[in-house]
């Protein structure tokens, strides 16, 4: 299993925040957003990780983590993602670093409480996503489920009520997501949509879908964004974070203080 990082975009929602920095790169309170889908990657063994990032910070992503994961045995890449043209282009831009092996993909601004590192390690073919209850479904790709609690369809920001439960930003995949990527149609709002993935392995009724209830945030608006820092203290998320995770940050925050230092001899 490969993981991949989707942390390019163009962050509108948190203009102007954005217009100087990444939106994954922004303070989730004491550690850069980025780092909580590296962990939930990394705390489930996944060990090579693709980041794909906007060309405008891109030396930012790469100064921040181009080197502290290396001693760990963590292979991370980089990819640029020229023009945002949707969530399923992830499989597109990764294709050759994917190499028909099985994948994790990990929106770079969701923050999971839940550990998914049981499911993401039992995984072997088809699809398998994560869905949670929502008050405001129409956001988000939402899942209608049958009496029996099977997923039936998926559809992308519904007008009309369909259930509350969004598809959120997890998703693991066979090797077959390069090929059906490549094969879809832009939607109305011109993306290539991550919910036409989930669909064709629903009809293949290769589709897993697993409800939890752990928070979940998408820190892509200011009021989620605070709200993200606030949970994390409040729940201490911080001390739940893989020593590997956290070895690295602690090695990047002493490097830069011994940087800072030498400025001032
Ligand atoms: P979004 O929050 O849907 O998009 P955005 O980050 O550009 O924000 P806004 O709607 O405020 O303009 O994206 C979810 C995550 O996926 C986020 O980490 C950015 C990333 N992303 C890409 O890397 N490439 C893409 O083509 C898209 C659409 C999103």
């Amino acid at each position: 299993m490969k993981g991949i990082i989707l942390a390019g975009g163009t962050a509108t929602r948190l203009f102007p925040l954005t217009a100087t920095t990444s939106k994954q790169l922004l303070p989730v309170y004491d550690r850069q957003m980025i780092f909580y889908p590296l962990n939930t990657l990394i705390k489930a063994g996944i060990r090579e990780i693709l980041v794909i990032i906007a060309p405008e910070h891109s030396g930012q992503f790469l100064n921040l983590l181009g080197s502290i994961f290396k001693k760990y045995g963590v292979r991370l890449l980089f990819e640029v993602q020229k023009v945002p043209r949707g969530l399923a282009e992830a499989f597109i831009v990764g294709e050759g670093f994917l190499d028909d092996d099985n994948v994790a993909l990990i929106l770079g601004d969701n923050i999971f409480e839940d550990d998914f590192t049981r499911q993401i390690k039992k995984f072997r073919s088809g699809g398998h996503i994560f869905a949670k209850k929502v008050s405001d479904p129409e956001r988000f790709g939402v899942v209608k489920f049958d009496a029996q609690g099977r997923a039936i369809k998926i559809v992308e920001k519904p007008k009309d009520w369909l259930s509350d439960y969004a598809a959120t930003g997890l998703y693991l995949y066979d090797h077959r997501v390069v090929e059906a990527a490549k094969k879809l149609a832009p939607s109305e709002r011109g993306e290539i949509e991550i919910t036409d993935l989930n669909n064709f392995y629903l009809r293949k009724k290769e589709l897993k879908v697993t409800i939890f209830d752990g928070e979940w945030l998408d820190a892509g608006t200011f009021d989620s964004l605070l709200e993200a820092g606030r949970i994390v203290k409040q729940k201490k998320l911080y001390k739940k974070f893989h020593p590997i995770v956290n070895r690295a940050i602690a090695e990047f925050n002493l490097e830069m203080k011994n940087i800072c230092k030498k400025k001032l001899i």
